[in-house]
């Protein structure tokens, strides 16, 4: 039997206790394994929940109870979870965590110290919400050499611009469903400005290349700026604009990017809608293998914690093989603008006639379309050819003191 306190009895505290209410028979069936939740550790009072007398106010009744072996830190944010995992490892306890922030920051320490007292600290919650990849990636394809990571890893904003492509929904109203369905983080900031996707880039290229990438080291770009329109141009020219989190290892260093892509219909990640996730992983035995599921909300990531808890349930040191996370060496993250990209702008036009053998005497890699779409009447889409995210303010100047250019309205990198 293993015995198990929670911290935070938020949307995924409260998903692992329902779920192993409601499937704890099943799982021990076929794991062979019990698992009892002792604690709930939160602030909050839950006078009408059927197991209210299992919480406390106070995180030492989990942290210090020796009975207790299994100590799932749901709780978000870096402090107080970094403490309380710390000393829930130090005494000996397995720990288990959807908490990406403290992964991205704190993985390989929380990592050694976990090892110190033979114990392990599992986060496969931390990203994809309950698609299995972290353990894939370091144990299926531990015969790859995997040099590409790509993917949709924020469900939030997948939401969003899902609704805002498909319904006509505007960013506000979409952003609130996904609050009310519990994918937001608790600052919502933390997923539209891409800060959330960063992390989780940051934890998949390190487990994937070996060393540790610093999340603040990723270039970073979230959706607040992308409008309805951005959505329809896109669509016309058979595009869509998804947030990316790319990762890279090059031979001068890892190239990694989080940022508003416009993807063609067809590429593996363009039908990836709602709040789904998906990860395409580039290895050098396996070729491409993308992993697909649902990226946030309760039980998905409930889904991902149990099976933790199962894996520090039934835990043989060594088992593994060894640490999950490299240790806390950081990795060379190079410059964004050592690579090229092409890019899309959307212009509004004072007069269509011309603007083409305008452009031709500026950009001679450019390829014009001019928007048939009535709601898009008087714009045209400019595609450049491969260039540099530096040459990007020319780009945009250029354009904007053309003769037939009213305003350069909006910017996105373009996928091949
Ligand atoms: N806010 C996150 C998301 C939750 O939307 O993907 C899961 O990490």
């Amino acid at each position: 039997m293993a015995v198990i306190g929670i911290l935070g009895h938020g949307t995924v505290g409260s998903g692992v206790v329902e779920v192993l209410l409601k499937n704890g028979s099943g799982i021990e069936k076929k794991t062979g394994t019990v698992l009892t939740v002792k604690k709930i550790f939160d602030r909050k009072s839950f006078p009408d929940l059927p197991y209210r007398h299992l919480f406390t106010k106070d995180a030492g009744e989990v942290l210090d109870d020796p009975e207790i072996d299994i100590v799932v830190e749901t709780m978000g944010g870096l402090e107080p979870a970094f403490s309380y995992t710390k000393r829930a490892l130090e005494s000996g306890k397995f720990v288990v965590t959807s908490n990406k922030e403290l992964v991205a920051e704190y993985g390989p320490l929380l990592q050694k110290i976990a090892h110190q007292h033979h114990v392990e600290y599992f986060f496969e919650a931390s990203v994809g919400g309950g698609i299995p990849i972290i353990r894939p990636l370091k144990q299926c394809l531990a015969a790859n050499n995997i040099y590409e990571i790509t993917g949709i890893l924020n469900g939030t904003t997948n939401f969003i611009l899902t609704e805002m492509c498909k319904n006509g929904k505007d960013f506000e109203s979409a952003l609130f469903d996904a609050q009310a369905r519990g994918y937001a983080e608790r600052d919502p900031s933390a997923d539209i400005c891409g800060f959330d996707a960063q992390r989780k880039i940051a934890i998949l290229s390190s487990i994937a290349f070996g060393q540790k990438v610093l999340y603040t080291d990723i270039n970073t770009e979230g959706i607040s700026g992308i409008t309805k329109e951005d959505m329809l141009s896109a669509e016309e020219l058979g595009y869509v604009i998804k947030l990316v989190a790319h990762a890279a290892r090059t031979e001068d260093g890892i190239y990694a990017m989080v940022s508003p892509i416009m993807l063609p219909l067809g590429h593996p990640l363009a039908d990836v809608e709602d709040v789904f996730n998906a990860v395409l992983v580039k290895g050098d035995a396996i070729g491409d293998v993308m992993f697909y599921g649902k990226g946030a909300g309760k039980y998905p990531t409930a889904s991902a914690v149990i099976g933790d808890i199962i894996e520090a349930a039934n835990y043989q040191p060594n088992s593994s093989g060894n640490a999950i996370m490299p240790d806390e060496v950081s990795a060379t993250v190079l410059d964004s603008d050592q690579f090229a990209h092409k890019f899309f702008l959307r212009l509004k036009l004072k007069d269509a006639k011309g603007f083409e053998k305008e452009i031709a005497t500026c950009m001679q890699d450019a390829k014009v379309h001019i928007f048939k779409n009535p709601l898009l009447a008087g714009e045209a889409g400019v595609f450049t050819g491969a260039r540099k995210e530096s040459e990007l303010p020319l780009i945009r100047d250029t354009l904007a003191s053309l003769d037939n250019t009213a305003a350069v309205l909006n910017v996105f990198k373009v996928s091949e």
